[in-house]
């Protein structure tokens, strides 16, 4: 499947059926669309990011994006975009991106986010709130009606130290919410996930909706031992959604 070559959905044929991961790319390619020469690039993480890293590589390969500077969200970005030759840097040289491209987990109608079930939503809300736009990329399964709505997890990046205390003081935030807070394991012998940055996940699981996102932000950052939870609220600009009947872009 050529991405690049989506029809309208009024022109699309009955019998082409794209797969997930088509619909992924779909979305990334259109995102790279926006990108010019010249621009620094937040370069997201996860199986839709990874496209249009693959995709700016490509136009650079070609010569047709010239003098992009790439600040990769994670350290695996940063290997995919060193494999294709894309020039890197960081926030501390450049700390204002002009584009940053990524994808979410879940997208409500408002353009909030959740972010970090690949594990790198604290390396991704540093760089995607020092965009002036941020390019959200995703197929319609990521759709939410709320935040937590998916009943899949909302992660909690938290420091190792007593991390045990700081899931029952979050569990505890949300109870009436029906919160289940659990540790982040990858493996058969479920050893505790790290992050990027040397610290634990707790992914937070709701029955109900957590109510005002701004309050329940402000109350996990207040925790002692919390780093950043995957809420991205009043960050996106733009939302690309991929689904079986076509392409849109909603701008905020
Ligand atoms: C990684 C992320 C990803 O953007 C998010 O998990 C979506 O991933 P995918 O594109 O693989 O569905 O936040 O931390």
């Amino acid at each position: 499947m050529d991405a690049g070559l989506l029809l309208p959905s009024s022109s699309r044929s009955p019998s082409v059926i794209f797969t997930q991961d088509d619909l992924k790319k779909i979305a990334a390619y259109k995102a790279v669309e926006y990108v010019e020469s010249g621009m620094v690039l937040g370069l997201g993480t996860g199986s839709t990011a990874k496209h249009a890293v693959n995709r700016i590589g490509e136009l650079l390969r070609q010569g047709k994006l010239k003098d992009i500077v790439g600040i990769p969200t994670s350290k695996i970005t940063h290997e995919q975009a060193l494999s294709l030759g894309i020039p890197l840097s960081d926030l501390d040289s450049h700390p204002v991106v002009d584009l940053a491209i990524d994808g979410a987990d879940e997208v409500d109608p408002f353009f909030n986010l959740v972010k970090g079930r690949g594990g790198s939503l604290l390396r991704e809300k540093m760089v995607e709130s020092a965009c002036k736009k941020f390019i959200v990329i995703v197929d319609e399964s990521k759709l939410v009606n709320y935040v937590g709505g998916s009943g899949l997890a909302m992660p909690v990046e938290v420091i190792r130290f007593c991390w045990k205390f700081t899931a029952e003081r979050l569990r505890k935030l949300f109870e009436e919410a029906g919160c289940v807070a659990k540790l982040r394991t990858v493996g058969e012998k479920e050893e505790p996930y790290v992050t990027d940055n040397g610290n634990f996940i707790v992914d937070l699981y709701f029955k109900r909706s957590i109510g005002d996102l701004k309050v329940a932000s402000d109350a996990i950052l207040h925790l002692a031992g919390v780093v950043e939870h995957g809420m991205f609220l009043d960050m996106a600009t733009t939302v690309i959604v991929a689904g079986e009947l076509g392409l849109t872009v909603k701008n905020k």
